[in-house]
């Protein structure tokens, strides 16, 4: 059976089973299945080695997902697009890979663009093409000291993104002569004088490099942005241009930039910039610093293209990893997950804008049972969504398992904390056993925490602070203890959309 239908059907059993149950029922817990830490619902390559999300475009139906992919090694190596497509983002089926490496380099992270009006003439009228925009990097350049070996190539699909074929042009954007010059966000725009218009977004070094095209296969720079400005304690990465909505209905655009290292929790995370990008430059409303993920492992993180104007969201996923210990984590045949799509949007506080990510509507398709729980219950599986209220300016609950080990989530004093020091295995690397904060400076009124096979993602006031953590408990977490500060707490045991 297909990993999707499979997925469908379990759905419904699961539907079946769960309406025959009642919130009184006693938890039972479900002993894990797969290969240990091998997550139930968050996206995985089926083995090998998955960073970076890639190229996702929404097209006719259906969501595709490619991914910074060596299948050959459990560790970083040349790198391929990996694929994978979903009809309702939490069910995902493999697809044989997309790109492989070729004589200009191995394939680095990118984006994915419908070319609905053929502007490259890649397609034809009748049938436009999907057109993939993508780094090339050349290891035997960089080995050798070229400052050259990042480029910019394209290829294109003309059966949905099913089969793809490079362009005999390539690479499109040759290299000026800086060494870091990657990862294209491309999207199409119109400009000021109503003309549509393509702009990649591109990090170069330290800063940000916008290109406009009306082909996608020309490229011209239009500005650059970021130098001193937003945090700088690595090389830029991973940028992303969106328009968003205010709450007073004006329109704002938001930079995702992506920093390796000199994120708040050491190595790896995403900052954002908002501000207003007229006349091909981007300009921001201020100089704050703005992290999109106050936890250790939510990176490289974009937005999917393509949405239909109907739906209107900005979906977005993340490797849910970091730099600093990703390629020594402690899983077997397989390394790396992605974190929950997420919705982004703006939302206000004392006059200040900011980004929020909540978990996109469809997760709750991966609900079965609802269960309303004391101050120490039994969780249901390795699996569940955590709800409660904040009643209070500190709360505390534990996550914990016969072995004793105990994942600490708490508030106080205006910081929002993740302890994973006591809650599993931290051997695999010296700074993976920490206590994350972040800072809350407004009412924290509820909480949603996604737990998984080896991770937690918790959302604050449905995402307006985020804080996502890897967790590798030696046995799954069977127990929740609510210290203080909350109430109304409810568990659902939530399905296995993924296979083992
Ligand atoms: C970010 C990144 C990108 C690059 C890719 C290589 O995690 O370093 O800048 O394109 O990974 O795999």
């Amino acid at each position: 059976m297909k990993n999707h239908a499979r997925g469908i059907f379990t759905y419904l059993l699961l539907a079946m089973l769960s309406t025959a149950c009642s919130p009184s029922d006693p938890i039972e817990f479900q002993k894990p299945t797969g290969e240990k830490y091998r997550p139930n619902y968050h996206f995985t390559p089926e083995t090998g080695w998955m960073n970076d999300p890639n190229g996702m475009v929404y097209l006719n139906g259906t969501y595709h997902l490619f991914y910074q992919h060596f299948p050959d090694s459990t560790v970083w190596g040349p790198m391929h697009w990996g694929h994978a497509t979903s009809t309702d983002l939490v069910n995902w089926e493999q697809k044989p890979i997309a790109l492989y490496p070729d004589s200009l380099g191995y394939i680095f992270s990118g984006s994915a663009v419908f070319d609905s009006e053929n502007s490259s003439g890649l397609g034809t009228k009748e049938n436009p093409p999907l057109v993939a925009i993508y780094t090339y990097h050349d290891p035997e350049g960089e080995r050798t000291g070229s400052q050259t070996f990042q480029t910019q190539g394209i290829a294109f699909s003309m059966d949905q993104g099913e089969t793809w074929e490079k362009y005999a042009g390539n690479p499109v954007l040759p290299n000026p002569g800086i060494r870091d010059f990657r990862d294209p966000k491309v999207r199409k725009i119109k400009n000021e004088a109503g003309v549509d218009q393509w702009i990649m977004t591109l990090a170069v070094r330290d800063r940000i490099h916008f290109y406009q095209s009306q082909d996608l296969k020309s490229w011209e720079l239009l500005s650059e942005f970021g130098e001193n400005l937003g945090a700088h304690g690595g090389v830029w990465e991973c940028p992303d241009l969106i328009p968003l909505e205010t709450p007073s209905g004006s329109q704002k655009w938001v930079l995702l930039v992506s920093i390796n290292p000199g994120g708040p929790q050491m190595g790896s995370a995403t900052q954002y910039f908002i501000g207003d990008f007229s006349e091909g430059e981007f300009i921001p409303d201020d100089t704050m610093i703005r992290w999109l993920d106050y936890g250790p492992d939510n990176y490289a993180g974009v937005t999917w293209s393509n949405i239909p104007e109907s739906d209107g969201r900005s979906l977005f996923l993340g490797w849910m990893s970091n730099w600093l210990y990703a390629q020594v984590t402690p899983t077997e045949s397989w390394r790396s997950a992605m974190t929950i799509p997420r919705e982004l949007e703006l939302f206000e506080v004392s006059g200040t804008l900011l980004l929020k990510s909540s978990p996109a509507a469809e997760v709750k398709k991966l609900r079965i049972q609802e269960y309303s729980i004391a101050d120490q219950s039994a969780l249901p599986g390795e699996s569940f969504e955590f709800l409660s209220d904040i009643t209070s300016e500190s709360f505390s609950f534990s996550l914990f398992n016969d072995s004793g080990e105990r994942l600490l989530i708490s508030m106080e004093n205006g910081l929002v904390t993740i302890d994973r020091q006591n809650a599993g295995n931290t051997r695999f690397h010296p700074d993976f056993a920490a206590a994350h904060a972040a800072p809350m400076s407004w009412k924290a009124k509820n909480l949603r925490l996604f737990a998984d096979a080896h991770s937690v993602e918790l959302f604050i006031n449905d995402g307006e602070l985020v804080m996502t953590s890897l967790v590798f408990p030696d046995a799954p977490f069977n127990q929740i203890e609510i210290q203080k500060g909350l109430s109304g707490s409810k568990i659902y045991s939530l399905q296995k959309s993924m296979p083992d």
